[in-house]
């Protein structure tokens, strides 16, 4: 059966408490979706939901958990089924980096950044796929990074993980493009967030991409269904070959302080 969309479908954003995924999630607010919010800081999501709310008078819930955990995934759709919560586009935003050499940094926490941005991301876009597949239109969209184009030592398990979310995305799109999913994949460039901090990386560059700018670019791309966004200059990036982009690459991490 299929349903029309209509004014009660909801936008999922994973990682939305704070920096690219916060301003998806207000660029979609502005443009009047109801959302379901995502991440671990609920007094966060609280506080956005109730300016959200007022402000631009949509429907905002949130699901405060880990997406870290095995059943993250199956929490979320679940969360939203029990409440007859529609949701017709997903953004799989959520992901986190470290910064260092592999073999000095703790395994645990590299294995919970592949289950982050990897296992949530696969896990919720299987959970929510057949959902979407009754609605009229159904949207995708998987923040990767310009990293998904070339090897990042430093960041070698970080850099792998945006690899897989774009081959991933760019697959999936093939496989749904006859249906009523679309599926899109954003590639920013360095953005001013929270993520250098949070990976622990002291090396940060002086011009940041403003995660408002990223965002506008993310809306866009997902309802004008472009495959590959490559928010800003990375546009340019992205056509350089491959093996200069190496060599550029190993010059500018050279410089690392570690
Ligand atoms: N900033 C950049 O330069 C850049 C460049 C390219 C791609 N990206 C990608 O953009 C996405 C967003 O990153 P950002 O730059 O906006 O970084 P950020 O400000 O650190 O945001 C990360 C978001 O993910 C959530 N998150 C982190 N760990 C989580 C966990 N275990 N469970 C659930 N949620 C979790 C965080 O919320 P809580 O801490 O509240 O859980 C936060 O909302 C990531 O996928 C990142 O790889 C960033």
């Amino acid at each position: 059966m299929n349903l029309s969309n209509h004014s009660e479908t909801y936008t999922l954003v994973t990682g939305a408490s704070s920096g690219i995924g916060k301003e998806i999630a207000r660029e979609l607010a502005k443009r009047g979706h109801h959302l379901v919010l995502t991440a671990r800081s609920e007094e966060k999501l609280q506080e956005l939901a109730a300016e959200w709310n007022t402000l631009y008078k949509i429907h905002v819930h949130i699901v405060s958990l880990d997406l870290t955990e095995k059943n993250a995934a199956e929490s979320i759709y679940m969360w939203c089924k029990q409440r007859n919560i529609t949701i017709d586009a997903i953004i799989n935003n959520a992901g986190a980096g470290l910064f260092g050499e592999f073999h000095t940094l703790n395994l645990d926490d590299q294995l919970n950044i592949i289950a982050l941005n990897i296992n949530s991301l696969v896990g919720i876009t299987h959970y929510f796929i057949p959902d979407l597949e009754q609605l009229e239109k159904g949207y995708i969209l998987n923040v990767a990074s310009i990293a998904a184009l070339y090897p990042l030592p430093y960041y070698s398990v970080y850099g792998a993980t945006k690899a897989f979310v774009l081959s991933f995305s760019e697959a999936l799109r093939h496989e749904l493009r006859h249906s009523n999913i679309t599926v899109s994949c954003l590639c920013p460039g360095d953005t001013n967030t929270d993520f250098f901090r949070n990976a622990r990386n002291t090396n940060i560059k002086k011009s940041l991409m403003p995660p408002e700018q990223v965002a506008k670019a993310a809306v866009d791309a997902l309802y004008r269904n472009t495959p590959v966004v490559f928010p800003g200059n990375m546009k340019l990036i992205s056509m350089i070959p491959r093996l200069l982009l190496k060599k550029i690459i190993s010059r500018r991490v050279s410089k690392y302080n570690l």
